[in-house]
């Protein structure tokens, strides 16, 4: 194995007379919660989330069910409902995965629940979403919006956990928060589908002939789309240009 550039458990070496002692580069400060003001508002929209969306799955029976259930294949209902409790289990598992307190002070426990998110995740929540997403019944465009995610979705987990292995770190957390940006997709849906909902309230009689179940079926494919590409587009902007120009303000 290399050698960090700055090993600590090994004594200084005294610099040799009349040269001036070299200088070992300052350890960041600790990240205090108040520089990450946005840990307990993410978390309080996690849970406002879950307890909106899951509890209709708890009674198992499909006529509780928020989306039609298509009569065939008969595995659609099940496999959503797989999703659904997978989908919880990863959303609370984002939350400690982005605490940084948690990251620094147990870093135990970042690499277990990392593990729980990629090697349950892919199973319980990736692979149902791939299998319901061609039979959802809102339509082509929303069917191959719920396609696309979901094959990203899994893409950029694989590729986070294939990283880490690597122990290429900085490219793992970028892949791992390309794929909790798309995690907060279907929370983010359903704020925006209600948000177009009143932008485009004005125009039910003149687009949709005062079909106002028309419309909101049309607007689901938007807001399908939008739900994951700008969550995802907010991640490459931070990337990109918000955390370079962050480490220089701290070098
Ligand atoms: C990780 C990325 C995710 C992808 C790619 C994904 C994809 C999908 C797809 C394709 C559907 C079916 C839509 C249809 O048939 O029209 C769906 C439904 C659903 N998903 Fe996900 N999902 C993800 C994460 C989550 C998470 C984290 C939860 C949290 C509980 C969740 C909860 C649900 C629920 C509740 C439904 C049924 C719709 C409803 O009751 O409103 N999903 N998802």
């Amino acid at each position: 194995m290399t050698r960090p550039a700055t090993d600590s458990s090994r004594p200084a070496a005294t610099p040799p007379a009349g040269t001036a002692p070299r200088r070992t580069p300052a350890k960041p400060p600790p990240v205090r919660w108040w520089e990450r003001p946005w840990i307990l508002p993410l978390a309080l929209f996690s849970a406002a989330f879950l307890l909106f969306a899951v509890p209709p799955y708890l009674s198992l029976d499909p006529a509780d069910s928020r989306l039609p259930v298509p009569e065939s294949p008969s595995w659609y209902f099940p496999a959503l409902v797989v999703h659904v409790f997978g989908g919880a289990l990863i959303t609370l598992l984002v939350i400690l995965q982005v605490w940084p307190w948690l990251r620094t002070r147990h870093p135990a426990v970042h690499r277990w629940s990392g593990r729980v998110y990629v090697l349950a995740g892919l199973p319980l929540v990736g692979v149902p979403a791939v299998l319901v997403a061609p039979f959802g019944e809102a339509g082509a465009s929303a069917q191959i919006s719920g396609l696309v995610w979901a094959a990203l979705w899994s893409a950029f987990t694989v590729l986070g956990y294939v990283m880490a292995r690597r122990r290429r770190f900085a490219a793992h957390r970028e892949w791992m928060l390309r794929s909790f940006a798309l995690v907060y997709g279907i929370a983010f849906n359903r704020v925006l589908h209600v948000l177009l909902l009143v932008i485009t309230a004005p125009r039910v009689d003149t687009v949709h002939g005062g079909d106002f179940e028309a419309m909101s079926l049309d607007l689901g494919a938007a807001s399908g789309f939008l739900s994951w590409i700008l969550p995802l587009l907010f991640v490459e902007w931070w990337l990109q240009y918000r955390k370079p120009r962050r480490r220089a303000r701290q070098r």
